[in-house]
């Protein structure tokens, strides 16, 4: 802010206390010349005006709060440039775009020794919780889905990070892959699920609207419906077959999927009918006209190894158990 709207901001804040408190002092003088109590010569349809003052309680706690306005501009950022006597206290880093400005942000508010109230929860939060997380980093997963405790955890840190893409009971929902079965796009195993969780994973499936044309969409569509036993009502599955050669790369010649074929690119089985984007001939065929991009976030660098070992563990046991 510029000194001038600084300026302007602390001078109009003044000129408001200065008159809050300028009222309230005329409120506690009886200037009416009518006793308390008395009628001021006023009525409204029947209704007549006595001189009744503020009540005290009320009128006290204007005044607290006029004078906790004043402390709170002393002490807190805000008031123009003024940084208060907290030494420019700030509740969190601001601008920031992603992780590593976050940490940057961080780093900076320390060296500058500003006060950033959501850093100093976060090292509040982690100097009393890490020794528990890292109790149970150093235990085996065969461990861990027995442990009722680390469960709990890993399930409470499953709510509060994964929930809204995976659903709160992990079955997932179009898009986000249902996480208590044994269907898995990059594998099941405790280490292919912490795996997922730590690095992130990007699907990238191309849209084939361009070289396969509207007819070529629906052979291939019929051809990918009867892989798991099921009618098109359009196109052609002999031709479709045909056609289904360019996605043998990563689907497998027959559809199996890539993790079958033991590649790490998260291309689904096409033969079980379990769809992450809806299996009606409809959707089948949105989904080869415009292609699928699915982005699983990489949470290492958000939530730590520790944490993200738990988490895994909970996953892992959703399917396990099941
Ligand atoms: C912003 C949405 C989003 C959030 C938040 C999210 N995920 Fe995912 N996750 C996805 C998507 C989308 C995929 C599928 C990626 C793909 O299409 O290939 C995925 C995939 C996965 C997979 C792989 C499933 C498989 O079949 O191989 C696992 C495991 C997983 N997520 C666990 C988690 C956990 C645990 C968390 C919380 C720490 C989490 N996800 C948070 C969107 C999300
Ligand atoms: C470069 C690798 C690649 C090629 C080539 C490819 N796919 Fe895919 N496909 C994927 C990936 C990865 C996904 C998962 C997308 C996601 O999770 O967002 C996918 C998803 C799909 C789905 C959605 C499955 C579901 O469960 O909803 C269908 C259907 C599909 N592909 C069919 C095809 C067909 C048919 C072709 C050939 C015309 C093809 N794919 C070519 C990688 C590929």
């Amino acid at each position: 802010m510029s000194t001038f709207w600084s300026a302007w901001v602390i001078i109009i804040t003044l000129i408001c206390l200065v008159f809050v408190f300028y009222t309230l002092y005329l409120n506690q003088k009886n200037y009416t010349g009518v006793e308390e109590g008395e009628e001021m010569g006023h009525e409204f349809d029947g209704i007549k005006e006595l001189n009744n003052p503020l009540p005290k309680w009320w009128r006290n706690m204007y005044w607290a709060t006029g004078i906790w306005a004043i402390i709170y501009l002393a002490l807190y950022p805000g008031w123009g440039n003024f940084e208060g006597f907290f030494g420019g206290w700030r509740s969190s880093n601001q601008d920031i775009r992603s992780i590593a400005e976050s940490k940057a942000a961080t780093e900076q508010a320390k060296a500058a020794g500003i006060r950033v109230q959501y850093d100093i929860e976060v090292e509040k939060a982690d100097a009393r919780f890490g020794p528990i997380f890292q109790a149970y980093a150093d235990m085996s997963v065969a461990q861990l889905v027995k442990d009722k405790k680390a469960l709990e955890i890993g399930q409470r840190l499953y709510l509060q990070n994964c929930s809204q893409c995976h659903g709160s009971n992990a079955r997932g929902g179009e898009g986000f892959p249902d996480l208590t079965d044994q269907d898995w796009l990059y594998g099941g195993s405790f280490a292919k699920i912490k795996e997922t969780i730590l690095h992130g994973r990007k699907a990238a499936m191309p849209g084939w609207e361009a070289s396969l044309g509207d007819q070529g969409i629906k052979d291939v569509t019929a051809y990918v419906l009867s892989l798991s036993g099921r009618e098109a009502k359009e196109g052609n599955v002999a031709s479709g077959k045909a056609k289904f050669a360019v996605c043998g790369a990563c689907h497998g010649a027959n559809g199996i999927g890539s993790l079958a074929l033991g590649l790490p690119m998260g291309a689904p089985n096409l033969t079980d009918n379990v769809w992450l984007y809806g299996g009606s001939e409809r959707a089948i065929q949105e989904t080869l006209r415009h292609g699928r991009n699915g982005v699983m976030p990489a949470w290492k660098d958000i939530l730590g190894e520790d944490k993200v070992h738990i988490i895994s563990a909970y996953v892992y046991s959703l399917s396990e158990t099941n």
